[in-house]
This record gives C-alpha cells, structure tokens and sequence, in this order.
C-alpha cells in the first residue's frame, strides 16, 4: 500500500530546505510544497490532540510567528516510519537525524513536522493543502 506524509518545516529552519529535501528524496517522491505563515484556526486543528496540554500555547505561538514550508511526500509502505526515524525524536533526538544535524536543541523549536501514521499522514496532507487551495481562490 502506498503512504503519504506530510512534512513541514518550522519557522527559523527554512534555509535548511535544501538539505532537508535531499534527505527526503532519499526515502520517497516530494509531490506538493507550499510556503506560507500560519494561523490560529488551521493550527489548531493540525495540534487538535495537544490542545490542553502545558506546551500548546507556545508550540502555537512559535508555529504561526514566521513562514513554514509544507511538503506531501509519497512512498510504498514503511514511508511513514521512515521519515520518522531520519527526522529523530522529540526529544534528545539522535546524530544523523534532521533535528539533530540542523537543530538548536530547543524542544519547540524543532526544525521539522511528520505525520506520525499513515492515517494521518493522509488526513493531514488533504487537511493543509485544502487549505492552502481554498486560501489561493
Ligand atoms: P511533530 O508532531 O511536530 O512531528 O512532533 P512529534 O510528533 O515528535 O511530537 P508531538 O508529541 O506530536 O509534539 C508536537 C510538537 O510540540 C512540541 N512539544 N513540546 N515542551 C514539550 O514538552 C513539548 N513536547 C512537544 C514540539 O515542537 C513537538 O514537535
Ligand atoms: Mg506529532
């Protein structure tokens, strides 16, 4: 079965795009990219299961403060898992990952967004490029 993944690089980290591309060119096809600054309402429903939570009003803050840039990347089955691990873990993520190579260290402010299953990998690549759609019209 073929997998979806949305990938979204965070505010700060854009001139990274170039690395972080060829990283992802390594593990599947880059077939949507869009640029823009975010809002509130979409943010809100991307985080919907952090809502609550003692970190959700600054992931929020930093996430809308500046431009990102959003990539749907296609692959066979395990391209999901596969982003995952070449983008690291949340927290003290690994050398050789993406927050680790070009991060700061900052739990935050963590260079990059993946989708974390394939269910969501589909959900939220329709969910961001509707929006985009809808905001281009
Ligand atoms: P992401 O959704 O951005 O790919 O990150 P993730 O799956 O590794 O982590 P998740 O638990 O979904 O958290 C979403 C984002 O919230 C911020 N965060 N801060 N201060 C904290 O304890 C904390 N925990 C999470 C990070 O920016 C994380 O990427
Ligand atoms: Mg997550």
């Amino acid at each position: 079965m073929k997998e979806k993944c949305f990938v979204m690089i965070k505010p700060g980290f854009l001139n990274y795009e170039n690395e972080i591309v060829e990283r992802l060119n390594k593990i599947g096809t880059i077939t949507k990219r869009f640029q823009i600054k975010l809002t509130d309402e979409i943010l809100n429903k991307h985080y919907e299961e952090h809502i609550g939570k003692p970190f959700f009003a600054e992931l929020v803050n930093y996430m809308k403060s500046d431009e990102v840039v959003g990539f749907e990347v296609e692959g066979e089955e395990g391209l999901v898992k596969n982003i995952r691990e070449c983008v690291g873990a949340t927290k003290n993520p690994a050398p050789g990952t993406i927050r680790h190579d070009f991060g700061i260290g900052d739990v935050t402010k963590n260079v990059i967004h993946a989708s974390d299953s394939p269910e969501n990998g589909i959900k939220e690549c329709q969910r961001m490029f509707d929006y985009v759609e809808m905001l281009n019209k």
